[in-house]
């Protein structure tokens, strides 16, 4: 414990064991924490509620601003510690639990949940357990390495915990670039029209008699596994990198391009590792998660400002910059989600957005949630909130996979989450189709021809031809639509017998 940590002195007596301050919270409690993609999560009071909901009655409705890490959600799931939770997991328990149907889970715009908090259109929060990495004399709390919904969490919770984590620096002050938007009608606008234009404060202001409780812990966030590019997502990567040069060419888009915003993954780590060796040059990115490659691009000097929500980062990469964080401190800022995401930001910087897909279909509809159209994988998570307002929204995925027994392009996506109108580029490792200028039937030739894997490019091509023969602005033979799903289930592969 490091008492000077908490330079509010009047606050020190609130220092209290993760015991004590996990007792704050009761059955049917809605707790809203910090945690965005693995990073500045609760890693001692959520642990110790699925400890006591081994033992005892306790079930929460959960908030956070995405996904934990330490496995967190998955001894929650498995202690049956949930009601509710909301807004995105990653976690294969959890996700088992999800589908099982044993707690609701709400899949949700990360934009969205702070402004239906303040709206009250979800429970209003009971508790706020926000990762600090100390307090300020004039007792800001300062976040670690996320914002998330954390000052709306902390707003508008009666009581507050904080988790004080000794394992990030305070020299972590200052990369934070913090404000609550109001309520509507008087909801104010998000005044940021560069990437690093600041609008708010460096830590979370609340009335600190809500603090009643301040524990310590020196647990690192989750490393984030970086899978290195392989054959495919090179090809996609390739794809992309060269659409990119030849839209500069053309004079459609800057040579340092427009700011860019990237899913987590091994595609998008690829393709942002592709910039580095490329001649784009004055890179600048408004995503939600800094991740490896960000810092990459930083160092290498291709990239000259990063904004995000979080850091998400490998051992490696987060050593590398938490040691030398005066380093980057005028290069990067966290955000609130609800601002990191926010669609007039979106659409006023003219982002390029790069997400991934689980399966897209013929006409560019995109399911990026549900597998089998039933199952729950991750959530949504941004990818809605940038693509429907991105200057320019591409979406990956591998042309197939599983030994080719699964097709990501089918006639008709299982579940939609984006739909044909917010989908301007579509890429597998098979190619890119450029969908922007083209109707319904232009657009499934147009992936056809590019996208998809040759083991099912016949089948697709017959598909498409019957249902042509019998009409319609977007053809489509309804009866036979899903069927390359329920071949799947049936068969274990989308291919048709021959
Ligand atoms: N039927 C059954 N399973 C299917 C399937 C189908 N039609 N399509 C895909 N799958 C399976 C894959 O085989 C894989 O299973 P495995 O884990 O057992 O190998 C799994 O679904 C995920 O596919 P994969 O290609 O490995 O996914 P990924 O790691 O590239 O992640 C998403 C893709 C879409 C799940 C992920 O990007 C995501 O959660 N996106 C939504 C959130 C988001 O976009 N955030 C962006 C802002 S940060």
């Amino acid at each position: 414990m490091s008492l000077n940590r908490i330079k509010f002195r009047k606050l020190q007596n609130k220092v209290a064991s993760v015991e004590e301050a996990v007792m704050l919270i009761k059955n049917n409690m809605t707790v809203g924490s910090s945690g965005f993609t693995r990073a500045g999560d609760s890693k001692a009071v959520l642990p110790a509620i699925a400890k006591r909901a081994a033992n005892e009655e306790l079930k929460i409705n959960l908030i956070t601003g995405a996904s934990l890490g330490q496995d967190t959600d998955g001894h929650l799931a498995e202690n049956h510690a949930l009601l509710k939770r909301l807004p995105f997991q990653v976690d294969p328990v959890m996700r088992k639990a999800i589908n099982k149907g044993e707690f609701y889970f709400i899949d949700q715009h990360l934009s969205e949940t702070a402004e239906l908090l303040q709206n009250g259109h979800l429970p209003r929060i009971d508790v706020a357990v926000i990762e600090a990495a100390f307090i300020t004399e004039d007792g800001g709390i300062v976040p670690t390495t996320s914002v998330g919904n954390s000052c709306t969490f902390a707003e508008q919770a009666e009581t507050v915990i904080v988790e004080i984590n000794t394992s990030v620096g305070e020299d972590v002050y200052g990369i934070h670039d913090i404000c609550l938007s109001g309520k509507y009608p008087n909801k104010r606008p998000f005044l940021v029209n560069k990437v690093d234009d600041r609008i708010g404060q460096q830590a979370i202001y609340i009335p600190t008699e809500k603090i009643k409780a301040i524990v310590f812990t020196d647990i690192p966030d989750s490393p984030a596994a970086i899978a290195p590019p392989d054959e495919k997502t090179t090809a996609i990567s390739e794809h992309i990198l060269n659409f990119l040069k030849k839209e500069v060419a053309a004079g459609h888009l800057p040579k340092n391009l427009l700011p860019l915003q990237a899913g987590i993954g091994k595609v998008a780590n690829a393709v942002l590792t592709g910039f580095i060796n490329s001649d784009f040059e004055n890179l600048v990115m408004y995503s939600e998660v800094l991740q490896d490659s960000t810092f990459d691009l930083i160092d290498s000097g291709k990239m000259t400002f990063a904004s995000a929500s979080s850091i998400t980062v490998s051992e490696e990469c987060f050593n590398r910059v938490f040691s030398n964080i005066s380093k980057y401190k005028d290069k990067i800022v966290l955000r609130p989600q609800n601002i990191s995401n926010a669609a007039e930001i979106i659409r006023r910087l003219g982002i390029i957005g790069l997400n991934t897909a689980i399966e897209f279909d013929i006409y560019g509809n995109v399911n990026s949630t549900h597998t089998g159209g039933i199952n729950m994988m991750n959530g949504i998570g941004g990818s809605g909130d940038f693509a429907r307002n991105a200057y320019l929204s591409i979406f990956v995925a591998q042309a197939a996979s599983k030994n080719n027994t699964i097709s990501h392009v089918v006639p008709m996506v299982s579940h939609h989450d984006h739909t044909e109108h917010d989908v301007d580029i579509i890429v597998t490792d098979q190619g890119l189709a450029d969908l922007r200028g083209l109707a319904p039937r232009e657009r499934a030739q147009v992936i056809i021809d590019k996208c998809v894997h040759p083991d099912y490019k016949a089948q697709m091509q017959d598909y498409f031809d019957r249902a042509k023969e019998r009409g319609g602005h977007t053809p489509h033979l309804i009866e036979e639509a899903l069927s390359w799903h329920t071949r799947l289930a049936q068969t274990g592969s989308m291919k048709k017998q021959q």
